[in-house]
């Protein structure tokens, strides 16, 4: 069976969150319990890659996610040559909260496709709402691995976690 043609927003009465597994209990859960409050919430926004078809319960599973949130980051973090044009109130950025592929679709490429489906819609977005950067809170070193090849830099520990990022101007390069 193959996913769907495109990501569609999280729609818990259509997408069956309760099959997902990525391997790592704390996004399943996220995915699984909070990702639609906090879109109901407005604090952030889900996209998701169902499977074309659906369960016996008439929902479609998850084959792949991510979720994106506006954030802000104190240039001081950034490094100096990036830093020194930028104002030293907070410099808006957008977060990539999440990204993730079921186990099943692991070394698949959906990774890939996934990350940039994310950051062609913060592209666009960026368009009508400026943004710096892209920043990720890495879950852990394999999750640090996945962004260093597609051209995130480290840009400081927070809360125990690697912020990485990437600039927009960069992200811009690869749509245009
Ligand atoms: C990280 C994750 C999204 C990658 O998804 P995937 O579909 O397996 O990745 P892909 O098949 O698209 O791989 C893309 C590239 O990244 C590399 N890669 C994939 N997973 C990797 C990992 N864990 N560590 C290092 N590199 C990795 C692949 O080797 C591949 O490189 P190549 O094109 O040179 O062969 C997936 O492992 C996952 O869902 N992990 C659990 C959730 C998670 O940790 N998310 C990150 C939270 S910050």
């Amino acid at each position: 069976m193959s996913w769907a043609y495109e990501f569609v927003e999280l729609d818990k009465a259509i997408h069956d969150r309760a099959s997902f597994d990525c391997g790592e209990a704390e996004i399943n859960v996220f995915i699984q319990t909070q990702a639609a409050k906090h879109m109901k919430a407005g604090i952030s926004k889900t996209m998701l890659l169902p499977l074309s078809a659906p369960l016996s319960n008439d929902k479609y599973p998850i084959c792949a996610f991510y979720t994106i949130a506006p954030s802000s980051i104190i240039r001081d973090t950034l490094p100096e040559a990036l830093s020194k044009k930028l104002p030293r109130y907070p410099v808006p950025v957008f977060l990539l909260a999440q990204i993730a592929v079921h186990l099943k679709y692991h070394d698949q490429g959906l990774g890939k496709i996934t990350l940039v489906k994310a950051l062609e819609y913060l592209w666009k977005i960026n368009s009508r709402m400026r943004a710096f950067a892209v920043i990720v809170d890495c879950l852990n070193k394999n999750a640090e691995q996945f962004y260093l090849k597609y051209g995130f830099k480290t840009l400081c520990d927070n809360n125990g976690r690697t912020r990485m990022f990437i600039p927009m101007k960069i992200v811009a390069k690869l749509f245009q």
